[in-house]
């Protein structure tokens, strides 16, 4: 029974369209580490300094990815490759950092943030005292002397940086300066944009903030895990607050899937594929805007736009459903300064990772465009 709905997901992964930013189509290879004997073991602690028997090839494996995280990311930055999931690890630089109570600042989810940037439903919202920001309401991008304006104001512990649906190039060095100036520490989260930064094509956070965080299975075309980075002097903190603070045995197949991918993304290919799912992303938001829809910061810099659906006047859920029955998956979101629900947002978010993984050519992005502006108005 499973079986099958397996076999029928993958088949409806094959029939659509996937525009989901957040989502990707990993290698035979990164599958097959993650479905191998490595999910038999249990390995509590890290390498070195485990709490069960018969884990030499792990310890030599779980080195291995480290390795191959600090090569790609070019840092010598502490590396934590055990985290479960990006809401985990994130979690774990909180908890190496902060106090029951203690003030942090993070993006709106709204405008971009994600929820585990100290939304209020979420634990990182309830534990701590979270300052959010916000973009400039007119340009819809982040305002970085409104930022510094609200840390001096708060004197946060903490600043985090990083989004799901801002489609704009971030400035992590200016922020660190803020984080510094006000005696707070940086977490820059490049979840969406980590492969961006491994090849390059946007600025990098290395060498001014103090954690960095990536999941891995977004445009890095890995499983579904995180990678935490942080400055030499916050490693140990960070590690007991990953184990044995938040988790137990690390999910050691992930983890050799993650080296995967990490080695797919240290082929000279894997940048042009980093070129083209912006080309993409550009070409698809730029036929959409001919075609008089109308986008959240007028286009993009990355891999994701925001369409708002207000001059349509059909809403994100709408947009969402009228889209699938045609094949195209995307998902509603909020647009900044959004006044409708989240169940029912204003906007859509589209990204190219998973499109340019399948080679959709430029002829394709030009007709896919037509589809949707066709099938949002029709
Ligand atoms: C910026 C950002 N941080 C953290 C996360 C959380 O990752 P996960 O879904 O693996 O918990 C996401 C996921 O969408 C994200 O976009």
């Amino acid at each position: 029974m499973i079986r099958d709905l397996i076999l029928q997901e993958s088949k409806r992964q094959s029939e659509v369209i996937n525009l989901i930013a957040s989502e990707n189509f990993v290698s035979k290879e990164v599958k097959s580490a993650l479905g191998s004997d490595l999910t038999n073991k249990y390995a509590e602690g890290y390498p070195g300094a485990r709490y069960y028997g018969g884990l030499n090839v792990i310890d030599a494996l779980e080195t291995e990815v480290i390795n191959l995280a600090e090569k790609l990311f070019s840092t010598d930055y502490h590396v934590n490759v055990q985290a479960y999931s990006g809401s985990i690890a994130n979690l774990a630089v909180y908890f190496s950092v902060l106090k029951h109570g203690d003030t942090f600042m993070g993006l709106e989810l709204s405008d971009g943030g994600h929820l585990t940037h100290g939304h209020p439903v979420t634990v990182s919202g309830k534990l701590f005292n979270r300052i959010a920001y916000r973009v400039d309401e007119k340009t819809n991008l982040l305002n970085y002397e409104e930022i510094k304006r609200l840390a001096t104001e708060h004197r946060p512990k903490l600043i985090i940086s990083g989004a799901s649906s801002y489609s704009r190039k971030i400035d992590f060095e200016k922020i660190s300066e803020i984080a510094h100036e006000v005696g707070a520490l940086h977490l820059a989260d490049i979840s969406h944009i980590s492969g961006l930064i491994a090849t390059g094509l946007h600025p990098s956070p290395f060498g001014n903030a103090d954690f960095v965080m990536t999941t891995t299975h977004k445009i890095l075309r890995g499983p579904r895990g995180a990678l935490i980075f942080c400055k030499n002097e916050l490693a140990k903190q960070l590690d007991k607050a990953v184990f044995p603070g938040l988790q137990g045995g690390p999910h050691m197949n992930a983890i050799a899937a993650i080296g995967v991918c990490l080695e797919e993304a240290l082929e000279p290919s894997y940048e042009q594929y980093c070129r083209n799912v912006i080309e993409n992303a550009k070409l698809l938001s730029q036929e959409l805007m001919n075609l008089g829809l109308k986008l959240v910061t007028d286009g993009t810099d990355n891999h994701l736009f925001l369409i708002d659906l207000r001059p349509l006047g059909i809403t994100g859920q709408v947009a969402q459903d009228k889209l699938e029955r045609v094949k195209i998956i995307v998902n509603k979101n909020a647009i900044p300064y959004d006044t409708s629900p989240p169940q029912n947002p204003s906007g859509i978010r589209i990204g190219t990772c998973a499109i340019t993984t399948k080679n959709i050519s430029q002829n394709e992005i030009a007709n896919l465009a037509k589809k949707i502006n066709d099938t949002l108005r029709g």
